[in-house]
């Protein structure tokens, strides 16, 4: 489904994502890092979204938060109507799973797997996947499909981590 401004504006369309009032507090012993303090968010259907501020400001900690990795300290977070923010670990565990793609910033490829296994772990457990040699050939790394993390140059490893979620994240 997608939503046209003029849906927007006249205020009939549902957001994908409705966040509000969401905080999340990290403890460090006697420090508590305020990482988001109240933030209010609509994501629409078909909008692509960049979220900009500068390092350290809460931007993948947001993320985490609405791709189901971590959990909100206070406020609520609704996905197409269901309240992530009251879900069990495995209604999260199936959010994530029917979803979410997420490319890590930190890429988290496992060093043991080679790029196919690497993209196949996400293949394994997708509703309908896409052949991993397929998601890997999409990002150009059709010749490089038995090599292993540290035999890819930082682009191409980078390159792998955006190839798991493609074949997920079908809301
Ligand atoms: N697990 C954690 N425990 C304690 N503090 C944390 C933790 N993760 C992040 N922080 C702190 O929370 C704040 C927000 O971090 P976050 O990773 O969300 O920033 P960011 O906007 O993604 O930054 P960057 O652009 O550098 O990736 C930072 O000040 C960071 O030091
Ligand atoms: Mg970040």
């Amino acid at each position: 489904m997608r939503e046209t401004e003029a849906d927007r504006a006249g205020g009939t369309a549902e957001p994908v994502f409705r966040a509000r009032g969401v905080t999340k507090v990290y403890e460090m012993g006697e420090v508590k890092v305020h990482a988001l303090r109240g933030v209010d968010l609509d994501l629409f259907s078909g909008e692509l979204v960049v979220l900009l501020g500068p390092s350290g400001s809460g931007k993948s900690t947001l993320l985490n938060i609405l791709g189901g990795l971590d959990t909100a300290t206070s406020g609520t977070v609704v996905y197409c109507g269901k309240e992530l923010t009251r879900a069990t670990d495995r209604e999260l565990t199936e959010y994530r799973r029917r979803h979410v793609g997420f490319v890590f910033q930190f890429y988290n490829l496992i060093p043991s797997l080679t790029a196919l296994e690497n993209v196949s772990v996400v293949t394994d457990i997708a509703a309908s996947p896409m052949r991993p040699e397929e998601a890997l050939g999409l990002v150009g790394l059709a010749d490089r499909l038995n090599h292993f993390p540290a035999q890819l140059s930082g682009g191409e490893q980078q390159r792998v981590a955006i190839a798991r979620p493609l074949q997920n994240g079908r809301p």
